[in-house]
């Protein structure tokens, strides 16, 4: 019991960030940057869980199930037990695994005709997310060499297993999942255990997409992304117009907190290799970026910086990511 409390107290901080008392760090540095006026940018994909434990005390017992399962996973392959060690570090564990295929069905509902986007952008959303996962996107050799060893290729790769279209009247959906609803207008998940469902509609409110995390309702599992956010061509819009919010949001997908673990410096993304940071860092960050005395990992995916600046998922994601398709994780269902 003791031990269920505890984790519990670990997992609340993952939601400390988006309190008023953190929310004026951000605040101050999204408008120091100028980028999006107002709040929304922030911990979205949070905010969305935030109210699922709210509405269901049970999701957060079944997110404490998922975070053990991956300790226990990543502890298992570590060297002297029955791991063969080489992940960069002689106490981390190997990063070997077979790679994996998962389905993807993608659901473009639109009000316009741009965002009834083309077969084309789908595909080029489709091969970011490929060369992102198995790091042979061209800027991966752009890490620092503080970093560049710890760079991943996921061995995780995706294909379009189908697309879905759908007019609707409403020219923006917010972030409470109408979108995932036939009975709001939406168009209902495909297969959840089986596939990643993404929802390619305008959410609104300067936010570019929003991920759910494993363990909750198949009804609304999967991504949301703007069509002005997914993909390279087509209706994109710059600075995000590097298929990176997809990037992002499947790593959310995949149990993938933010690099800067949603609070102050000892606040935990629950990965060794990413340094601690007490922030999101925007726009283009140039290196050394240093917060909580050690320099921030600003070219991870699951920082907040423009496409052209994230290119890499790190070793430790990557074992977190591998945990949840494990069988027996959560989201082993995705790999046939
Ligand atoms: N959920 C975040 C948002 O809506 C996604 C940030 C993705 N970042 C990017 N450079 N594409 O702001
Ligand atoms: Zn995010
Ligand atoms: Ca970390």
């Amino acid at each position: 019991m003791k031990k269920i409390i505890l984790g519990f107290a670990a997992l609340s901080l993952i939601f400390a960030s988006c309190n008023k008392d953190e929310m004026t760090n951000e605040q101050e540095q999204i408008n120091y940057n100028g980028e999006i006026a107002g709040k929304s940018r922030i911990c979205k994909s949070n905010e969305v869980l935030e109210e699922q434990i709210k509405s269901n005390p049970g999701r957060l017992q079944v997110l404490e199930e998922i975070e053990n399962q991956t300790k226990s996973f990543i502890q298992s392959k570590r060297p002297g037990n029955g791991g063969s060690g080489g992940g960069g570090n002689d106490n981390e564990p190997p990063t070997d695994f077979p790679v994996v295929t998962i389905p993807v069905y993608v659901h473009v509902i639109y009000n316009s005709s741009q965002e009834n986007i083309s077969e084309a952008q789908i595909n080029s959303q489709m091969q970011v997310l490929n060369e992102d996962f198995r790091m042979t996107n061209s800027d991966a050799n752009q890490a620092p060499s503080e970093f560049a060893d710890r760079a991943a290729d996921t061995q995780i790769q995706f294909t379009l297993a189908g697309i879905t279209r759908k007019f609707s009247n409403k020219t923006s959906w917010g972030t409470r999942d109408d979108m995932k609803k036939s009975s709001q207008g939406g168009v209902d998940p495909i297969d959840p255990a089986k596939y990643l469902n993404i929802w390619v509609c305008n959410i609104g409110g300067g936010i570019l997409g929003y991920a759910q995390f494993p363990g909750g309702s198949s009804s609304t599992d999967g991504v949301v992304i703007g069509p002005q956010y997914f993909g390279t061509q087509g209706y994109v819009a710059a600075p995000f117009d590097g298929g990176r919010t997809t990037t992002h949001e499947v790593g959310h997908y995949l149990n993938l907190r933010h690099i800067w673990g949603d609070g102050r410096c000892r606040q935990d993304d629950y990965v060794n290799d990413t340094p601690s940071s007490d922030r999101a860092n925007y726009g283009c960050p140039s290196y050394p970026t240093n917060h909580c005395k050690s320099n921030d990992m600003t070219m991870n995916y699951m920082d907040y910086v423009d496409d052209a600046c994230m290119y890499m998922f790190s070793n430790g994601q990557k074992l977190r990511m591998r945990s949840v398709l494990e069988s027996g994780g959560a989201r082993a269902g995705l790999v046939n």
